[in-house]
C-alpha cells in the first residue's frame, strides 16, 4: 500500500515537470518608462533593486535554479504575476505623476519596514536581504526622489 502511494506521488512529480509555465522574460534593454533608465539612480540602489526587486516586479526575472523544477516555477509564476500587478518597475514611467508619487511612497513604505522582499524569496535568494546600511541608503534615494519628483509636478 504505501509502495504505491509512494509510486503515484512519484509519477505525480515526473508527470507535473512537462507542465511549465511561460517564462517572464525580455530580451529587449530597459525602455524609457523603466524606473532605473527614468531615475538614474546610483550603481548601488540600481543593484540592490535588481537583485532584490526586479525578479517579481519587471518584465524580466532572471530564472533561479528552482524554477527549473516543479511546482517552483509555478510559485515564482504566481508571485511574479501578482507582483507585476501591483507595481512594475518596468512600467513605471508610464503611470500617472499620481500614481508614480504614490507607489514611490509604497517603495519606501515595504523596503522600509522589510515587507519587500517576500520573506519566501529572501529565504532562497540571500542576497536579497538589506544590510541595515543598504536599506539606509535606499530610502534616503527613494526620499530624494520623491522631492524631485514632487518638485517637477
Ligand atoms: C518573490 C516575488 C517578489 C519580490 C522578490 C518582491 N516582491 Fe513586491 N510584491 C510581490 C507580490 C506577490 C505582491 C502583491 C501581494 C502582496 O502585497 O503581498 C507585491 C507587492 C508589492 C508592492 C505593492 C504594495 C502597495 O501597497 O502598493 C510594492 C510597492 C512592492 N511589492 C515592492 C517591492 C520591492 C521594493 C521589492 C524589492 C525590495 C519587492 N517588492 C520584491 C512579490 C515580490
Amino acid at each position: 500500500m504505501l509502495k504505491k502511494i509512494l509510486l503515484g506521488f512519484a509519477l505525480l512529480f515526473v508527470a507535473i515537470q512537462f507542465v511549465r509555465p511561460e517564462k517572464n522574460v525580455s530580451t529587449a534593454p530597459p525602455g524609457p518608462d523603466d524606473f532605473i533608465v527614468r531615475l538614474a539612480p546610483p550603481p548601488e540602489v540600481k543593484a540592490m533593486l535588481q537583485t532584490a526587486c526586479y525578479d517579481c516586479h519587471s518584465d524580466n526575472t532572471r530564472y533561479p535554479w528552482y524554477a527549473e523544477i516543479q511546482p517552483g516555477a509555478w510559485w515564482l509564476k504566481q508571485h511574479i504575476d501578482d507582483g507585476q500587478r501591483e507595481f512594475s518597475f518596468s512600467g513605471f514611467g508610464a503611470y500617472s505623476a499620481k500614481k508614480q508619487a504614490k507607489k514611490l511612497s509604497a517603495l519606501i513604505d515595504v523596503i522600509g519596514d522589510r515587507t519587500m522582499p517576500l520573506p519566501s524569496y529572501t529565504w532562497v535568494h540571500r542576497d536579497a536581504i538589506f544590510t541595515d546600511a543598504q536599506l539606509k541608503t535606499l530610502i534616503t534615494w527613494l526620499e530624494a526622489t520623491q522631492e524631485k519628483l514632487a518638485d517637477e509636478n
